[in-house]
């Protein structure tokens, strides 16, 4: 068995990539295809609610449509059910496809794609089908106030408080299928060695800070984690 006792999985858009989902940074990426300044800010919603909605609604009917949890997310999923240590999985993902896989203790930092979120109560709401941006709110009834329940730049991650909790009790650590350009995902592994813990990245390139890490594994994911996590338990 494994020396470990607690582990901080990080993931991001590579682990999905399998699944059908693009990646943001790769040359066929949302970010290639998209500004980031007309989607992914408080101020573009401000400007143009109906773009942003539809950028949303557009990636929520994707997800909804075919697109299945691969060997990656099973595997974690598989390893969280047998592990006999604490296990923490932090996504930057907005998919669903950790949970529909079977991960229990997820904390999705940049938010939900399923969800929506009244902007001045804050109440959050199951959803799976396109929302309009003149869409009046179930809680307190105004139009417009229906937001994605997705972290934009500028915002700050959710669930901090528990993630460097997590990470400061970790003596393992692993990354995978992100690229280590957002922070303060990209500074995790960073406060995680710094509390004693091994560090691993595991991509399918040498990710922005790569060479930092204690191990680093290059390939696919849904080759690259089943393998590395049986490796953990000896089977
Ligand atoms: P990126 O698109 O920046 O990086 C994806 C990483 O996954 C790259 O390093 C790829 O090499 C790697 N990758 C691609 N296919 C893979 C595969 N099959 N197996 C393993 N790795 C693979 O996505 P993130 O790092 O997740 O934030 O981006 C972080 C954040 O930036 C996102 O959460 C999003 C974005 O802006 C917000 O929208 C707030």
């Amino acid at each position: 068995m494994s020396r470990y006792n607690n582990i901080v999985v990080l993931t991001g858009a590579g682990v999905s990539a399998e699944s059908g989902i693009n990646t943001f940074r790769a040359a066929d990426g949302l970010w290639e295809n998209h500004r980031v300044e007309d989607v992914a800010t408080p101020e573009a919603f401000e400007r143009n609610p109906q773009l942003v909605q539809r950028f949303y609604n557009e990636r929520r009917a994707q997800l909804l449509n075919g697109i299945k949890p691969n060997p990656a997310h099973l595997a974690l999923a598989e390893f969280e059910r047998t592990w006999k240590g604490r296990f923490t999985l932090v996504t930057q993902n907005i998919d669903d496809l950790h949970e529909r896989a079977g991960s229990r203790n997820l904390l999705h930092m940049h938010g939900e794609l399923l969800k929506i979120r009244c902007r001045k109560s804050g109440r959050l709401f199951p959803c799976r089908q396109p929302v309009a941006s003149d869409q009046a709110c179930s809680c307190c009834g105004q139009m417009g106030n229906l937001r994605p329940h997705v972290v934009w730049f500028g915002e700050i991650p959710l669930y901090m408080e528990e993630i460097e909790q997590a990470l400061s009790d970790c003596d393992l650590f692993i990354s995978i299928g992100t690229s280590g350009n957002v922070y303060p995902a990209a500074g995790f592994f960073q406060v995680a060695k710094g509390a004693g813990a091994t560090a691993v990245e595991l991509n399918l390139e040498p990710s922005a800070r790569g060479s930092h890490f204690d191990r680093a594994l290059y390939g696919p994911a849904s080759q690259l984690v089943p393998r590395f996590l049986q490796s953990l338990t000896g089977s």
